[in-house]
């Protein structure tokens, strides 16, 4: 027998109306903050996300799904949505025009990690990205159309926040975050020996308990913040707190993506186990200009689809459409017309099978259909279908052709 590869699901009902409820309404919920739909291709050129999420973090060193097509170039399946979304921006020359653009998208993501509950090498992820928009209101702005979000969705999570600083205080702190690493090195695991040399930040977000034990004195970028990122901070947390959006400040969030500048955010959720974001994001300020744009801000987030839908709950589904049948041979014709004709308006099942009207019952129950409509033989001389509101529990006939 065939499977599905290992770290790869298939979605079937309900899970699927659980994922499709999930994406009408966050979709629904984006448009309300002014964010139009964005679709990218999911196959892209392997450089851009070497360049923008980084060859030294985890996603690019070690899980692209990446090969040479056949005709020769180097590509791979997107392990994440911004860089593609940054790349369309940038070439689709919308740098060039000027003005805040706010996107929003969802589709599969591909990193080839160990699969384990709530970690997959397919999943797909809900995502927004604003670009245009140096104001660190539009910070809140995002974290609180993430919030808006997961409210609707009844999820309980944590708000951690962070600050990455940018290209000011990021090479002071760098060469201070060096400088304490080197002298602790021993101690450290062999990534965070190698992190050292590539992208030393990260080391924060390394899960070894024993380097987590020694970094603990470490320098922090929140200590060496300059003016600009320290009082665009400063604002956040004061608007956050103004308009009641609870948050923790986590020096440790670093984030797995070195394109990052200024605020970096994640939502996480403490009933999922050891994979517990369920949303992260954060400012990218550097980004489109890295990859030959103009100078532009910007920021975003992503949630994890499956995550979230382990969280959800649907609610309750009510009776909804028909269920037509015949009792009889000679009524089937009828009972196609009137189903088709009903289905210009409501959702129809049209059963070809003539079965017992107790049997037909039974089938519309467990369709979970409003109505039940046969036509037998009386019905045929009389002219008229016979219609159950199997939630009522009334009957009435209706005159076939009405
Ligand atoms: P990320 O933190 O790598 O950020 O992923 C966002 C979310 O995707 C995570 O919080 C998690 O819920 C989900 N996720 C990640 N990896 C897996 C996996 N292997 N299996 C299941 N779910 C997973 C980004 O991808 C950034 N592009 C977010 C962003 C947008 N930043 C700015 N704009």
């Amino acid at each position: 027998m065939i499977k599905a590869l290992r770290g790869m699901k298939d979605f079937l009902p309900p899970q699927s109306e659980k994922f499709e409820y999930f994406v009408t309404k966050s979709s629904q919920i984006a448009k309300r903050f002014g964010f139009s739909p964005i679709e990218t291709p999911i196959l892209e050129e392997t450089s851009l996300f070497k360049r923008s999420v980084g060859e030294s973090s985890d996603i690019v060193g070690k899980e692209m799904y990446q090969f040479t097509d056949k005709g020769g170039n180097d590509v791979c399946l997107r392990p994440e949505g911004t860089a593609g979304v940054v790349r369309s921006f940038i070439e689709n020359k919308l740098d060039r025009k000027g003005g805040v653009y706010r996107f929003y998208y969802f589709g599969p993501m591909f990193r080839y990690e160990r699969p384990q509950k709530g970690r997959l090498r397919e999943f797909h992820q809900f995502g927004i990205e604003v670009f245009g928009e140096e104001s660190v209101m539009e910070d809140v702005n995002v974290i609180a159309l993430a919030k808006e979000i997961l409210d609707f969705f009844d999820i309980s999570y944590t708000l951690k926040i962070n600050s990455l600083g940018c290209k000011e205080c990021m090479p002071s702190y760098r060469e201070n975050l060096i400088l304490f690493l080197k002298d602790i090195e021993d101690g450290l695991c062999e990534d965070c020996k190698r992190r050292i040399y590539t992208n030393p930040i990260r080391v924060y977000d390394c899960k070894n308990a024993s380097c987590q034990n020694i970094l603990h004195e470490g320098p922090r970028i929140t200590d060496f913040l300059c003016e600009t990122c320290d009082s665009d901070f400063q604002t956040l947390t004061k608007t956050l707190k103004e308009l009641q959006i609870d948050y923790e400040i986590d020096k440790n969030l670093v984030r797995g993506l070195d394109y990052y500048t200024k605020t970096a955010f994640e939502f996480t959720s403490n009933e999922l186990g050891a994979q517990n974001a369920i949303a992260g994001g954060g400012r990218y300020d550097k980004l489109v200009e890295f990859l030959g744009g103009k100078p532009t801000p910007a920021i975003g987030f992503a949630i994890g689809i499956e995550r979230i839908l382990e969280l959800i709950k649907m609610p309750k589904k009510k009776r909804e459409g028909y269920y037509f049948a015949a009792l009889t041979s000679d009524a089937l014709l009828d009972v196609i017309k009137e189903g088709m004709k009903k289905r210009e308006e409501e959702k129809v099942y049209i059963e070809y099978k003539v079965k017992s009207l107790k049997a037909h019952l039974k089938s519309a129950d467990r369709l979970n259909v409003r109505y039940c409509a046969v036509i037998g033989e009386d019905e045929l001389k009389n002219g008229v279908i016979w219609i159950k509101d199997l939630e009522e529990k009334s009957e009435k006939f209706q005159k076939i052709g009405e």
